[in-house]
């Protein structure tokens, strides 16, 4: 079976195969979501059948309505869950229940039915892995401006490549909606730092001290914006 790569507004998948569990990635990281990329288009796809140590995965994202955030919300739980118990300063405090986790998504949702947000879901074999959210209720003054919020990969899904997937559809899905301009806020010094310079987001400074950790201590924070 060849390797491919599909995308329409709403979804995207690729049959993604590695064969060295340090190579980063796959040709798609290089494409526009947009675009409908041919297998041959790069020469990083392997077919499986040619390498018996390979592993075969298939990773999806699609932008998710009201309606299969609901369906979804155990597995966008699972997620944050795991993310603050790993650390991350993504607004939640330790201990953080899967029961408040699933709370923080249900409020999503009522934002999403409202249109006020977007919220993306990345699936590896059909497992809801990762998520990422868009924030478009901004004041009036700023109708063309779009916040990214609560990117978030499962520990066990990080390294593929499933970050930057999230990330390159979601500017896609915020172009779609209008936007001209996104900004969002990171940890100084965390991977997420790196996977922002890396997709071409401008670092605009650090705010000392600006959050706390679940833990309780305190971490700085880099302020990015993209144009699209
Ligand atoms: C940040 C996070 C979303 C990255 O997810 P991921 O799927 O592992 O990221 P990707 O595989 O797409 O990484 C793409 C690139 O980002 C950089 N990167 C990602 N994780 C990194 C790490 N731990 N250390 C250094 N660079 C890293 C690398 O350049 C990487 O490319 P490479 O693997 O070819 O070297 C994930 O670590 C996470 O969920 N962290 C906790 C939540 C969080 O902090 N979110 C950010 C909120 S703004």
């Amino acid at each position: 079976m060849s390797a491919y790569r599909h995308f329409d507004m709403n979804r995207v998948s690729h049959e993604h195969r590695r064969t060295d569990p340090c190579m980063s990635c796959c040709g798609w990281r290089d494409a526009d979501p947009l675009e409908a990329v041919s297998p041959a288009g790069s020469n990083q796809w392997v077919d499986a059948s040619l390498d018996p140590m390979s592993e075969t995965e298939q990773i999806e994202v699609r932008r998710l309505d009201v309606t299969e955030v609901h369906a979804q919300l155990d597995g966008l739980a699972a997620v944050l869950h795991d993310c603050v118990a790993g650390g991350a300063s993504v607004s939640y405090m330790a201990p953080f229940s899967h029961e408040q986790a699933r709370g923080a998504f249900e409020a999503v949702a009522a934002d999403v039915e409202q249109g006020h947000r977007l919220l993306l879901a990345a699936f590896a074999n059909g497992d809801l892995v990762g998520t990422v959210q868009v924030n478009l209720a901004l004041p009036p003054n700023q109708p063309h401006r779009g916040e990214i919020a609560k990117l978030l990969v499962h520990r066990s899904a990080r390294r593929r490549g499933i970050a930057q997937l999230l990330m390159e559809h979601a500017e896609a899905e915020a172009r779609a909606e209008g936007k001209t301009l996104l900004v969002l806020d990171t940890v100084t010094g965390d991977a997420a730092e790196r996977l922002y310079a890396l997709l071409g987001w401008t670092r605009v400074g650090v705010i000392p001290g600006y959050a706390l950790y679940p833990d309780g201590r305190l971490c700085d924070t880099t302020v990015f914006w993209k144009a699209l």
